[in-house]
């Protein structure tokens, strides 16, 4: 019998730092976005001395280094000065008004009396905090469509006219966010938006080399490699770009190769159980409901109810977008037996 455990060794030495190819690394380089960098941290840097910031709204498609960015600025802000408090929060996973009260007073390190603190009994300790500390809050809501409604943002807002306590920095895929908010917020937060663009090939080519660099092995991976990972990510995604970077990297350390090849990453892509959009212009509303259905087949209530979670529509309006899809081909449906007065659709990708 053969010893299970032999090659695990051998295997592991094309990858050399596995974790600088995974989603949440951020990298200490940031390549392309000197100009974006640049100009966030003048938003925010007001903040420091208890002067008015920008609140900014970043948005941009998905894999264009908004979070990283943001992450990379909030660790030197926390290098350079602790006249600030910067909270992050991710509203997908922190929905709610009182999760991210939460979120800011784990950041804040107080001990709470967690139990049977209201929502707004939170916010008075938190303001507590920040005029005692004389110390503003950076708040960034990433993936901010997450958030289940304004009363957050509303708050913080009338919270600001008294005195400045916040900066906010809200972050979206989705740039029709800004002007769905109630313009009594907005005109109150005054965001200023900034798009992040997608990245060039050439650009997600040295943002692979560097990655692949500092990851692998030298000599296991050539440029023609590269170009072709860059050139696979369609949508200027570094995300998509790096996880295929890593997941051809994974197929020829299993072949026990030193080497990775191209074949490696057909391989790797031919593995992936991904939905290949065609070559249509679709909208963003047909772009989110492709994105729910890659998980299998659903009815319209879940498809509704995943939907308007990420973009606020009526019923009418989303079965309009799905019969769409249906007819450029997309999706299939068929309906269930009559369940009294309903006939239950399901969908699916074809
Ligand atoms: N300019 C960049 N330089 C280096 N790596 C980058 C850059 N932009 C994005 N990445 C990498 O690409 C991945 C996706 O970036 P992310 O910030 O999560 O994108 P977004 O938040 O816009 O969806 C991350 O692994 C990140 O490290
Ligand atoms: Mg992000």
């Amino acid at each position: 019998m053969p010893n299970y455990f032999d090659g695990t060794d051998r295997g592991s030495s094309l990858i050399v730092s596995e974790e600088v190819l995974l989603p949440d690394f951020v990298p200490d380089e940031l390549m392309h976005r000197e100009r974006e960098l640049q100009a966030i941290a003048d938003s925010i840097k007001p903040l420091l001395t208890r002067r008015t910031p920008t609140n900014l709204f970043i948005h941009g498609a998905s894999g264009t280094g908004k979070t990283t960015c943001v992450k990379y600025l909030i660790k030197q802000l926390m290098e350079h000065s602790s006249a600030v408090l910067p909270v992050y929060v991710n509203c997908w996973e922190n929905p709610t008004q009182m999760s991210i009260y939460n979120r800011i007073v784990e950041e804040m390190r107080l001990p709470l009396p967690r139990r049977g603190l209201a929502a707004d009994e939170i916010f008075d300790r938190i303001m507590q905090f920040v005029r005692n500390y004389k110390k503003p809050i950076l708040l960034v809501l990433d993936e901010m469509d997450g958030l289940r409604h304004d009363k957050l943002l509303y708050v913080v807002a009338r919270s600001n006219e008294q005195k400045l306590s916040f900066g906010i920095v809200g972050l979206s895929n989705n740039k029709a966010l800004l002007s769905k908010l109630d313009s009594r917020i907005r005109s109150s937060l005054r965001f200023s938006e900034m798009e992040f663009a997608q990245y060039s090939e050439e650009q997600l080519v040295s943002i692979l080399r560097l990655r692949a660099e500092r990851a692998l092995a030298p000599g296991s991976f050539d440029e023609r490699f590269l170009r072709k990972v860059a050139r696979s990510a369609e949508c200027g995604s570094a995300r998509v770009a790096i996880e295929r970077l890593w997941k051809a990297a994974k197929h020829a350390e299993k072949a026990g190769r030193g080497k990775i090849m191209l074949q490696d990453l057909e391989d790797a892509l031919g593995a992936e159980p991904e939905f290949k959009l065609p070559e249509l212009k679709l909208s963003s509303e047909e772009v989110l409901l492709v994105e729910i259905l890659k998980g299998g087949e659903l009815g319209s209530s879940d498809i509704y109810e995943r939907f308007i979670r990420k973009n606020p529509m009526t019923k009418r309006q989303i079965r309009n977008y799905l019969e769409l899809l249906e007819k450029k081909g997309i999706l299939v449906s068929r309906e269930l037996p009559a369940e009294g007065m309903l006939r239950p659709k399901m969908f699916k990708l074809r």
